[in-house]
C-alpha cells in the first residue's frame, strides 16, 4: 500500500464528485460519479455504496478500483488504483452508514467500499503524465 501526500490530501478534499472506475472479470470497463466518497487515513477511502448496480458486480468479480483526483481547486490532478473490499456488517460499515445518513437520511448505504490505495499517477498533461508517483 502507499501513502497520500498532504497536498494529494488536500487535492482530494477539494473534490465533490469523483469519477469512480471498475472492471468486470472479464475486464469491461465501468465509470460512474460518486458523492460519498472520503480519505479515511493516507491509505484508505471509503466509498458509500447507496445504489451501485453494474459496479457492485464488477467488484464482485475484479476488486480493482480507479479514480481520478481533479476539480477546479485541485491545483493539479492525479490518479488513484486500489483494491476494493465490500463490508456490510461490523463497526467500518456502521460508521459509513452514519456519515451517509447524518448527510442524507433515507439513502441506502447498502455497502461500504474500502478501497486501499495501491498506485498513484501524475494525471495532469505535460511531460510527467502516466508517469508513477507513489
Ligand atoms: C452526482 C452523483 C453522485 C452520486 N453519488 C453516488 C454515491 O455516493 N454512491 C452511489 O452508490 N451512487 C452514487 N451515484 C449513482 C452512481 O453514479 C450510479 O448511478 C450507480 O452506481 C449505478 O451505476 P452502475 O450500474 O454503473 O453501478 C451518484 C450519481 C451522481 C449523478
Amino acid at each position: 500500500m502507499v501513502q497520500l501526500s498532504e497536498e494529494m490530501k488536500t487535492a482530494f478534499s477539494k473534490v465533490k464528485i469523483f469519477p469512480v472506475a471498475t472492471a468486470s472479470g472479464a475486464g469491461i470497463p465501468n465509470v460512474i460519479p460518486i458523492g460519498f466518497c472520503q480519505l479515511v487515513d493516507d491509505e484508505t477511502i471509503w466509498i458509500a455504496d447507496n445504489f451501485m448496480a453494474k459496479s457492485l458486480t464488477n467488484l464482485e468479480e475484479n476488486p480493482n478500483v480507479a479514480v481520478y483526483v481533479w476539480g477546479p481547486e485541485t491545483g493539479g490532478c492525479f490518479q488513484i488504483k486500489g483494491e476494493a473490499t465490500i463490508i456490510n456488517s461490523g463497526d467500518k460499515f456502521e460508521k459509513m452508514r452514519e456519515i451517509v445518513h447524518s448527510a442524507k437520511p433515507g439513502l441506502p448505504a447498502k455497502n461500504l467500499i474500502e478501497v486501499k490505495i495501491t498506485d498513484v499517477f501524475q494525471c495532469a498533461p505535460g511531460p510527467e503524465a502516466g508517469s508513477k508517483l507513489l
